[in-house]
């Protein structure tokens, strides 16, 4: 008995990576009156070596049409982009996503749903994740490549066009999302991904469209506390596992003398890290910070969060209860971050991803095979209050970091909820300046009163997918 769960959430091992020879199975499902027709390809192990086949699968949903010559929406089976979405929250071990309504947002149809019907093939891998011993950094973004490599090595075996390639995920899963583009075919990734015989094939993508991610965890304390120092009363989920896809309870609290002390130290190391990034917004104005935390790195923030607010206004939202903005004549005229900061309030306490006490899910992740739980920076090892603590290996931390990379990948789509506190809004922000900065297109907006979560503005997600791959 012990052992019939295991058995039968488990896939076998292939003896190749071709994807001819798998058979798919013809289903339907309606959405907004219109029938769907495709072929589902379920739990293909995508690796020759795997180590959980839990997780390490992936599911293929190809448009029925393109296996009769036909088109949809101007795509054809030699055109069709592939979507890419990840389902990773957490940084834990993820399934193989599937067509289905979303349970949680009233029954809408899931990002692989609208994908289908909009004529895009769909292939979404599972991942493992932190809580297994073999889940460990860097072990989902391996994942995450082998099942790119692939989808390219199958290129011609297969509808769908493995040089559009577009990625999708939220808050560990956005970070890994983006972490797939900046790192597309990073020699450092190739022990690992032929460890685990993936295909032969490059790992470059398209494109990537990353909801809030958690990303840049070496800087992430520093930055939380840039934005929230001062901010001493939280409010923090009661557990550990900061899943976006976990209904949220918070429990409020306020912070420690000890937690104030590590915050006002924090705050101090974030200005030089922005600076020596060198960054310049389109304007051309080079992006800083002095050693209060001020200059134009924080009015560019400003800036976008004053953008957000006049779209909610102009679509005919009442900010009058918003203290951080001025607003006059129905035009937004200032933005004051510190404020903003106080008003939409702290979430973690300091600090907020390296606990001092190891007690973080990211002290999960940076764990390796036999140490449950480590540190990943300096400032939590110097601080630290747990036994036997251990730092992780720096070439380990560093490839978990999507501003690690120079982009092959041209076209990102970032959107970080203008109400989301996982994370600092810098951390966004560098990532798509750094971006521009590479000279890649960016599309990153903080759309007004959006909480920490994904997938909420689909239409939008694919005008821009279709837009990105159709362009001449
Ligand atoms: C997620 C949220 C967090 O606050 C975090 O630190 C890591 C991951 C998530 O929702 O995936």
């Amino acid at each position: 008995m012990s052992t019939s769960k295991s058995t039968l959430s488990t896939h076998p091992v292939p003896q190749n990576l071709d994807f001819s020879q798998l058979s798919g199975s013809l289903k339907t499902f309606e959405i907004n009156g219109q029938t769907v027709s495709y072929r589902a390809f379920e739990n293909i192990v995508y690796v020759l070596k795997p180590t959980d086949t839990r997780y390490q699968v992936m599911n293929i949903y190809i448009p029925e049409a393109y296996f009769k010559n036909q088109s949809v929406d101007g795509f054809t089976a030699q055109t069709a982009p592939i979507f890419f979405p990840n389902d990773v929250g957490g940084y834990m071990p993820s399934q193989a996503g599937k067509p289905e309504l979303n349970q949680r947002d009233g029954n809408t149809p899931n990002a692989i749903m609208v994908a289908l019907s909009k004529g895009y093939v769909v292939a979404s891998a599972g991942a493992r994740g932190r809580t297994e011993a073999n889940g460990r950094a860097p072990a989902a973004i391996v994942d995450l490549k082998a099942a790119v490599r692939y989808l390219k090595a199958n290129d011609k075996n297969m509808a769908g066009d493995a040089n559009k390639i577009i990625s999708n995920g939220t808050s560990a899963g956005g970070a890994l999302s983006a972490l797939l583009g900046t790192s597309g075919n990073a020699v450092e990734f190739e022990p690992y991904l032929q460890a685990l015989g993936a295909a032969k094939a490059n790992d470059t993508i398209f494109a990537v469209s990353a909801y809030c991610p958690i990303t840049n965890l070496e800087h992430a304390d520093a930055a939380y506390e840039w934005q929230f120092n001062g901010v001493n009363d939280y409010e923090k989920m009661d557990i550990s596992m900061l899943d976006y896809k976990v209904e949220r309870k918070l429990v409020k609290g306020t912070q420690t003398p000890e937690q104030i002390r590590l915050s006002g130290s924090l705050k101090q190391q974030f200005p030089a890290y922005v600076n020596a990034l060198k960054l310049k917004n389109p304007q051309g104005i080079a992006m800083t910070l002095d050693a209060q935390g001020n200059g134009t790195f924080k009015k560019q923030i400003e800036i976008m969060l004053m953008q957000s607010a006049q779209k909610a206004l102009d679509a005919g939202k009442d900010l009058s209860n918003q203290t951080w903005l001025t607003i006059q004549n129905g035009k937004v005229i200032a933005a004051d971050f510190n404020a903003y900061a106080k008003f939409v309030g702290r979430q973690k306490t300091t600090p907020a991803f390296d606990g001092v006490d190891l007690s973080t899910g990211e002290n999960n992740l940076f764990g390796d095979e036999n140490v449950d739980k480590k540190h990943f920076t300096q400032f939590g090892m110097a601080n630290n209050t747990a036994a036997n603590a251990q730092l992780a290996d720096s070439k380990i931390i560093r490839l978990m970091n999507a501003m690690n990379f120079q982009s092959p990948t041209a076209y990102y789509r970032i959107r970080v909820g203008e109400n989301d506190r996982d994370t600092s809004l810098a951390i966004s922000q560098l990532l798509a300046l750094q971006l521009k900065n590479q000279g890649k297109l960016v599309d990153y907006a903080l759309p007004w009163g959006v909480p920490h979560s994904g997938d909420y503005d689909l239409d939008e997600l694919f005008a821009w997918a279709k837009q990105i791959s159709t362009q001449k």
